[in-house]
């Protein structure tokens, strides 16, 4: 739409009518209906999901009740049928969760609500709460906490979701025994927060489309693969980057910033996001 309303504000000649400047409208008018398709392709998805939620809920609601008895008694076939059930639904209603948060995220109907944010604060809770899990698979955290503590303006829910989304890739693709380093840097403009891992790595080819909506390296892995693009429109709608750094079989690191005043993206305008890696 923006390309095309372009086009009558331009003197007609300074438009030659040769076959290349007609090419050129062609091409603007297909860009349109492309983005059109793909708008309304989004809404379709979005709308679907909507409508998924509820019934995923209703049915994990009875699923429940009935796993709990209320419906009599169960023999041990039946309770282990359902319970396959359930664990299905509850896989289903966080892919729908999480789509309906992407979806919402991409079309900017979730800002963030800026208000003041201890980075600090932030890693540190998030941290402590995960100690059970990293315990469970014997890894290491090493929180290099910094020396001063920048309050910046920033979602505080969204940014937890950045940070804890981040420390369960870096624990889940981390083998038993592993460390996680944590490293908030603290710059003249912006914090820059670095997590890296002693996992698995990730191979060259797919570190262009690690941030995709549901691209996982592993297609037979759990979990749906919308968390990094959750991330990265976080992280964008703040203004910041994200980018990922990784060597194949010895570990990742995944570095974002977040600008230290309110420069949040218009509608329409994008952040830049990198990726770069160091081998595979
Ligand atoms: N720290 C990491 N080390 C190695 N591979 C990673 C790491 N973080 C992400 N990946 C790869 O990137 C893919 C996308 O990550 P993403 O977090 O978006 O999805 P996911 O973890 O598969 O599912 P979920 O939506 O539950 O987070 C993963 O499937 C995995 O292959
Ligand atoms: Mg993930």
């Amino acid at each position: 739409m923006a390309a095309l309303s372009l086009l009558p504000a331009l003197p007609a000649a300074s438009l030659p009518r040769t076959e290349h400047s007609w090419g050129g409208v062609e091409f603007f008018k297909d860009i349109t209906l492309q983005k059109q398709r793909e708008r309304e392709r989004r809404h379709f998805l979005s709308m679907l999901a909507h409508d998924m939620k509820n019934p995923v809920l209703t049915s994990i609601g009875f699923l429940t009740r009935i796993l709990k008895g209320k419906a009599g008694p169960l023999t041990d076939a039946q309770r282990s049928t359902l319970e396959l059930v359930l664990e299905d639904q509850r896989k289903l209603e966080v892919l729908v969760k999480d789509f309906l948060e992407y979806s919402r995220l991409v079309n900017q109907e979730d800002k963030p609500v800026l208000a003041p944010f201890s980075m600090k604060d932030a890693l540190d809770k998030s941290i402590g709460s995960g100690k059970a899990k990293y315990d469970e698979k014997a890894v290491q955290v090493a929180f290099d906490k910094p020396a001063g503590d920048p309050i910046i303006q920033a979602d505080t829910i969204m940014i937890n979701r950045v940070i804890t989304n981040l420390l369960d890739n870096a624990l889940k693709y981390t083998n038993r025994g592993g460390k996680i380093t944590v490293n908030p840097v603290d710059r003249p403009d912006d914090i820059l927060v670095q997590i890296t891992d002693s996992g698995a790595g990730i191979a060259n080819e797919h570190l262009p489309h690690i941030f995709d909506a549901f691209y996982r390296v592993n297609p037979k892995s759990d979990g749906s693969g919308l968390g990094l693009s959750i991330v990265k429109k976080i992280v964008e709608a703040h203004g910041g980057k994200i980018w990922v750094e990784s060597k194949l079989g010895e570990g990742s690191t995944f570095s974002f910033t977040l600008p230290k005043q309110d420069v949040r993206v218009a509608p329409g305008e994008r952040a830049g996001t990198v990726h770069c890696s160091t081998g595979s």
